[in-house]
């Protein structure tokens, strides 16, 4: 039994910078709509290397305006991995249209074009690709659907950092979400998030859709309501920013002695970073046959452990009456949420707190 204080899942990042930023922009008395909101989605879209950029609410309503500006409404099909947190699907029901579930590439976590390629029909009018624990999609995903003329948002909640051959997430779809969530790989002091986009059409529409469809003071001309993001909120970010690289790194140094360490684990597996990827390690997530006794071992030794996430989608009552919730033809999916268990991976986690996490990963017997 561990006595000294349990490895946790995550640990904030609050300094002096971002103190000074939010007194400065409180004091200022600009709290909405100023310069704070301009240079974090310029800053933002910039670092993703997208053509553009706005700061929103949260990652949840990202996702709800891109399908909007995107024109996706009643009777459409989207195709959306089931393997993902919840909000990449209902966003679809939100805006009235139909979540279509598709399986990941079980070794990687991201949608499988193959189950793209399947699923597609006359009615799809978009892509849901989703970066999940910070793991790029596939190149060839975001080829295939520009060769249809299918758009693209990636779901890059998880992904803030993350590249691709040299390319940022951020930079591969028509449009791109993300979420600054308190535990996520940047954040801003409460709920955020942006919305990037990579096409020229989408600049305006993208900018007003947060701001009640609104061309000038006193005229609306697009449907949209309020999805912006506050001043201060902005001004954390953009502190925030600053740091992202150097997070990255650090997420990847202990991800790679995760990786040393547990390879050849006859009972743990570890994940898999694809060819040309920088992951942004959102989590570290292993596959074991028996959760539930992997995680009390964890736990008797003093490390905290999650599951992201143990419900496909496509089962959560939510989305009972879906033709999908049959669970028939998404087993890779399910099998995935049955064995994923996430570990503590974060930048303020101290290396003899990495040594206890490796230490008891391998001190796992698995079951008799
Ligand atoms: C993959 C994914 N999509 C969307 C969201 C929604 O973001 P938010 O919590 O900021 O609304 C999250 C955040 O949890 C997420 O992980």
């Amino acid at each position: 039994m561990e006595d000294r204080p349990k490895v946790p899942l995550g640990r904030m990042h609050i300094d002096d910078e971002m103190r000074e930023a939010t007194l400065r922009i409180l004091n200022s008395g600009h709290w909405i709509k100023g310069p704070e909101s301009k240079a974090f989605g310029q800053e933002w879209a910039e670092y993703c290397g997208a053509l553009g950029g706005v700061p929103c609410s949260n990652g949840s309503v990202a996702l709800i305006a891109a399908l909007k500006v995107l024109g996706v409404g009643p009777g459409d099909e989207v195709i959306v991995p089931s393997h993902t947190y919840i909000a990449s699907a209902t966003c679809i029901e939100m805006v009235g249209a139909h979540p279509v579930f598709v399986e990941v590439e079980p070794e990687f976590h991201t949608v499988a074009l193959a189950s793209i390629q399947a699923a597609h029909t006359p009615r799809t009018k978009a892509v849901i690709a989703v970066h999940l624990y910070g793991q790029p999609v596939a190149e060839d995903v975001f080829a295939w659907c520009a060769e249809q003329g299918l758009p693209v948002i990636e779901d890059a909640a998880q992904g803030h950092g993350a590249s691709l051959n040299g390319k940022r997430v951020g930079s591969f779809g028509d449009l791109a979400t993300f979420s600054f969530f308190p535990s996520k790989n940047m954040a801003v002091g409460g709920d955020g998030g942006a919305i990037l986009v990579n096409r020229e059409d989408l600049l305006h529409p993208i900018s007003v859709v947060i701001d009640h469809g609104r061309s000038s003071k006193y005229q609306n001309d697009t449907l949209g309501t309020n999805f912006r993001l506050s001043e201060i909120q902005c001004g954390i970010g953009r502190v925030q920013l600053r740091h992202l690289d150097g997070w990255v790194a650090r997420r990847n140094i202990i991800a790679s002695r995760y990786l040393a360490a547990f390879e050849g684990h006859p009972h743990v597996q570890p994940p898999v970073v694809r060819a040309g990827a920088v992951h942004a390690w959102h989590q570290f997530v292993v596959q074991v046959e028996d959760r539930e006794g992997f995680m009390a071992h964890m736990d008797a030794h003093g490390v905290a452990t999650g599951i992201h996430y143990p419900i496909p989608c496509h089962l959560q009552p939510v989305f009972e009456g879906h033709p999908q919730a049959n669970d028939v033809g998404l087993n890779a999916t399910s099998r995935l949420c049955d064995r994923i268990v996430s570990l503590p991976v974060f930048p303020l986690l101290e290396d003899e707190e990495v040594d206890r996490v490796i230490a008891a990963v391998l001190a796992y017997p698995g079951t008799a």
